[in-house]
């Protein structure tokens, strides 16, 4: 982390110093977005702010904003409502950062609408909260403070974990694939990895502090340090990382680690080392999550998604073929532009034929400066629900097929804590990403346990230690 920055952080804090000053964070966005909360945390928590879930008793509100879909911008707007009662009544301080930030279009509506708010920063930016913070504590009126550039990678940050048993490791930002749906590349900005040296360090240290799984973490895993090796540009290697795969091998070393996942991997970027690796490292999971967005070869090629049908089916069958007990899980959109009937049927067969573990459904939303928003041929809202609803109801089929499956088998399962509806139960996830709910002593937690699967029900399972 840079110094000056530092230095603020130890000036806010003489200024907070003793008023028992409360913050409140609200996370709107997918891992990565989780891992910048943690990260804010971390900078507010060295100023002397403790954290509250209470709007009302905040001195601070973070919004960490998304803007992968319209109801992610949805949620802001509404909450925004909310809080504004709060700064008029006590001056609570709103800062607002995140993706949704990085859209000219978005600021230029808050300040019309929301005027209210203290700090805007985007997603390059939120390493210098504690500059912008600092200011606005010494009477600034407002701030926007959003670089357009891609930002550097920062080392350093302070942290602070919402878990103390999985935590997630950022290995890349940005994303140069630019998926004519996406608005992730115009927010985030290109594709640049961390040093090896600086995750495996990070990695080694949670396992010192009794973490036991890690997610890695990227919106295009698979290829990590491509961009630098393309380029020629020279990257200290360490302990022989110098991809995704050697990067899996080097973390699977790390003792105290028991778990490695990620998210997400392209499936276009799925080169054979990556599945050696993933075959022949014991703590990697062998579920894999697989981004399909749609089945159908014409959708993917207007997607600009880079694979077609058959090559998609293809690698999962390579990967059946040579990863023992391997499961997947996926991301589809429905009612992409120009989607026919034929079309949609393409996605249905891959689902058929996959049968995944998990799929994460979404109805196509447009995204202002995306290629997909200007398309002219938009599917109705009605066929688009349409279409969902018939993929739910295909994916649910087969996850209660696949549910009575699991009873009567013995299931290796990471103890995560208690349930969080029932104090009696503890709860954990099987290598496939399932939740376990189980009757256990306390004691258990942080272990990886063997159960064997008793019942089954929609989205968890039940498990008796053996
Ligand atoms: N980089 C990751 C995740 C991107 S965002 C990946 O490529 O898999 C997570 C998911 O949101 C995407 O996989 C996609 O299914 C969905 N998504 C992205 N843009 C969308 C849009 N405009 N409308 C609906 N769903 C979208
Ligand atoms: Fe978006 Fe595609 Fe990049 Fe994923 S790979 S973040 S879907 S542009
Ligand atoms: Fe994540 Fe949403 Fe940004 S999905 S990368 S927080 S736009």
């Amino acid at each position: 982390m840079i110094t000056s920055q530092l230095e603020d952080i130890e000036k806010v804090a003489k200024i907070n110093e003793g008023k028992n000053l409360k913050y409140s964070i609200l996370t709107m966005g997918c891992q990565q977005n989780e891992n910048d909360s943690e990260k804010l945390s971390g900078i507010i928590e060295k100023m002397h702010y403790t954290k509250t879930e209470n709007l009302a008793e905040s001195d601070l509100i973070v919004f960490n904003t998304c803007c992968v879909r319209e109801n992610a911008e949805d949620r802001l707007f509404g909450k925004l409502g909310e809080v504004k009662k709060y700064k008029e009544e006590k001056g609570t301080i709103i800062a607002i950062g995140g993706c949704m930030m990085q859209e000219k279009h978005i600021v230029e509506k808050l300040k019309e609408s929301y005027p209210f708010f203290d700090i805007v920063f985007g997603t390059h930016t939120l390493h210098k909260f504690p500059t912008d913070l600092l200011e606005i504590l010494s009477n600034r009126k407002r701030i926007e403070d959003i670089l357009d550039i891609d930002g550097e990678v920062i080392e350093g940050l302070p942290i602070k974990r919402d878990d103390n048993i999985k935590a997630s490791v950022t290995i890349m930002n940005g994303c140069n694939n630019f998926c004519s749906y996406c608005i992730v590349p115009y927010v985030r900005g290109r594709e640049r990895s961390r040093l090896p040296k600086d995750i495996l360090g990070e990695i080694k240290c949670l396992a010192k502090d009794g973490y036991k799984e890690i997610t890695l973490l990227g919106q295009n895993v698979n290829s990590y340090l491509r961009v630098e090796r393309e380029k020629n540009k020279t990257f200290e290697e360490y302990e022989g990382v110098n991809s995704f795969a050697t990067l899996l091998r080097a973390i699977n070393k790390i003792d105290g680690i028991e778990r490695i996942r990620f998210i997400s991997p392209h499936p276009k970027d799925f080169t054979d080392d990556v599945i050696e690796a993933i075959r022949d490292c014991n703590k990697v999971c062998k579920l894999i999550h697989l981004p399909l967005q749609s089945g159908s070869t014409n959708v993917l090629k207007v997607m600009n998604r880079k694979y077609t049908k058959e090559q998609y089916l293809n690698l999962v069958e390579k990967m059946r073929n040579t990863i023992p007990n391997v499961t997947f899980s996926t991301d589809i959109i429905v009612g992409f532009p120009g989607e026919t009937e034929e079309d949609f049927a393409d996605t249905l067969d891959v689902v058929k034929k996959v049968n995944f573990e998990q799929v994460y459904m979404f109805i196509y939303s447009r995204r202002v400066g995306t290629p997909g928003d200007k398309m002219e041929n938009q599917i109705p809202e009605e066929i688009k629900h349409e279409r969902f609803n018939r993929l739910k109801e295909l994916v649910e089929s087969q996850i209660a097929v696949k549910n009575k499956e699991y009873v009567g088998t013995t299931q290796t399962v990471l103890i995560e804590g208690k349930s969080k509806t029932n104090e009696q139960m503890l709860t954990g996830r099987t290598d496939s990403n399932k939740v376990v709910v189980l009757e256990a002593q306390e004691d258990l937690i942080g272990k990886m346990a063997n159960l064997k699967i008793v019942s089954e029900h929609m989205w968890y399972l039940k498990g008796e230690v053996i």
